[in-house]
């Protein structure tokens, strides 16, 4: 039974970013496309996930790889045709996948047909649809860092950008662009997508006095700090023009502010997000003491507003878990289980159901001016170089691409990618696990243990931290459903943890 069977659906489902420069390359050109992830939708089905979340897929400069977007209603030639997205939806949908689509709404690329009237003169009139000014303030801008402003030659003021300086912040606060990106998502929403995973959300609304911030003088950059009412307001609006279509569409937002307290917020009266993304334990370290607090403030922020929490371990603008965790496989799977039993939805980012670490990138590789090139490498499929790809792929392929390839690890029981299979199996057969409380049991201090329970269905995890072994003694008998290293499955739970294992139990 699909998790989405339980209302609202994505309250259990798992879902599954595709970063679709390096998920699967279809035509041999080294960059990844979307008829190569519809040939490709087997694997996601077999992997147990429930929805897909595309990055961006519109034309673009790809100076931000695609978060520069130049037309939101289109799809650039590099991944295909709207016609093959209209086919990934149908195909995805016919597998019981839903697809989610990111939605850009903070800035466009410097190309976009509204900038390059809103720069052509003072008096155009989409020149406000920008924000202009004569002086720049002290705001920073991220990926390259450095001011926010850049000088405009032809019409002599400065534009705000808290990205690149070819990522143009669009002016919400003028009603002709909040009703030109509603337009956006109702073009998306008639054509069949789930929802949108919402591009820094939190940085649309704009202090209207635009003084200067005491903290990015520490050098800190906008986008972590960005946080006005109006942006509340700008959500309400999505929200509402979301929940008119049918089917528990969904908002998931991109709230880059380093305090879950303060993400709690963006959910509104269950009238904003549907979802936020919560970014402290994407930059936890391998420590019990740092994610044990990372959970406590979600169960302690978000929920006694009956805010869904999320949970990401790797993204495409962080280093993978793995290489986080100082390279450790055995860590990356301990973490894995954790991933998949917290309260809340997970999402996987591609390849970590491989165990890939972050590939090495030199100068001469580079590509993104940000040094987010890390995590964004290409998915080795089968075990022979070019693993599946064209011959020249766009980024060098991660350390061990041929054993961790999908051909290498398809029929081996004991690999991550079945690891990841039995974890999502797991999930699927317990409520518990998908929608269940959640509860601290006390142990060890490298030990982190919980409960998750709801009506008959119950399962403890323990994950032990530390690179020996560990009590964790229960009055109970209880079986080891899954191991992050597959040891043990199916038998009596000992009352031991073997170094850097997690275990899921059951009755
Ligand atoms: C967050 C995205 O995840 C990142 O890749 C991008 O550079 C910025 N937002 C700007 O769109």
């Amino acid at each position: 039974m699909p998790n989405s069977f339980h209302s609202p659906w994505w309250k259990s489902a798992v879902v599954y970013q595709v970063y679709p420069r390096s998920f699967a390359d279809a035509n041999g050109d080294g960059v990844g496309d979307l008829a190569g992830l519809i040939t490709r939708l087997d694997h996601l089905q077999r992997l147990g996930v429930d929805a897909l979340w595309l990055s961006p897929i519109y034309p673009s400069p790809m100076c931000d790889a695609g978060y520069d977007i130049c037309d939101y209603t289109d799809v650039d030639p590099l991944f295909g045709s709207l016609a093959d997205l209209d086919e990934l939806i149908a195909q995805a949908h016919e597998r019981g996948l839903k697809v989610l689509l990111d939605f850009v709404p903070n800035h466009t690329s410097d190309q976009h047909p509204w900038f390059i009237e809103s720069r052509a003169s003072r008096d155009n009139p989409r020149r406000d649809w920008y924000i202009w000014r004569d002086q720049p303030n002290n705001w920073r801008a991220s990926i390259e860092g450095g001011s926010a402003w850049t000088w405009d030659e032809t019409s002599q003021q400065y534009y705000l950008h808290f990205f690149l300086p070819q990522q143009p912040d669009l002016n919400w606060h003028h009603p002709q662009v909040v009703a030109a990106m509603h337009q956006v998502l109702h073009f998306w929403l008639a054509r069949g997508v789930d929802g949108f995973r919402v591009d820094v959300v939190h940085c649309v609304g704009k202090d209207q006095s635009f003084a200067d911030d005491p903290r990015c003088l520490a050098g800190e950059p906008m986008v972590k700090i960005n946080d006005q009412p109006y942006s509340h307001e700008v959500l309400r609006g999505l929200r509402r023009l979301v929940d008119s279509y049918p089917g528990d569409r969904v908002l998931i937002g991109e709230v880059n502010i380093r305090s879950t307290a303060r993400v709690a917020a963006y959910y509104g009266a269950s009238d904003e997000l549907h979802m936020s993304f919560n970014f402290p334990p994407l930059d936890a370290p391998w420590d019990p003491v740092v994610l044990r607090m990372c959970i406590r403030e979600v169960e302690a922020d978000l929920g006694p507003l009956q805010a869904w929490p999320t949970w990401v371990l790797s993204n495409h603008d962080n280093s993978r878990h793995r290489s986080r965790y100082g390279g450790s496989l055995r860590r990356a799977r301990a973490a894995a289980v954790m991933l998949l039993t917290l309260r809340g939805t997970p999402f996987i980012y591609q390849g970590e159901e491989l165990g890939l670490e972050d590939t090495v990138v030199t100068a001469r590789t580079r590509v993104d001016p940000g040094g987010r090139d890390g995590s964004r490498a290409p998915l080795p499929w089968t075990v022979q170089a070019p693993h599946g790809w064209g011959p020249t792929p766009w980024l060098p392929f991660a350390a061990d691409a041929d054993v961790l390839s999908v051909q290498a690890q398809e029929s081996a029981a004991d690999s991550t990618l079945a690891l990841y299979r039995r974890l999502l199996a797991c999930r699927r057969r317990s409520t518990a696990l998908c929608l269940g409380d959640w509860e601290e049991l006390p142990s060890h201090p490298q030990v982190l243990a919980y409960r998750r329970h709801h009506e008959a269905d119950e399962r403890l995890v323990c994950i032990n931290f530390a690179d020996s072994e560990h009590a964790f003694p229960l009055a109970t008998p209880w079986r080891v459903e899954i191991a992050s290293d597959g040891q043990g499955e199916g038998q009596p739970f000992s009352g031991r943890l073997d170094p850097e294992q997690a275990l899921i139990l059951c009755r």
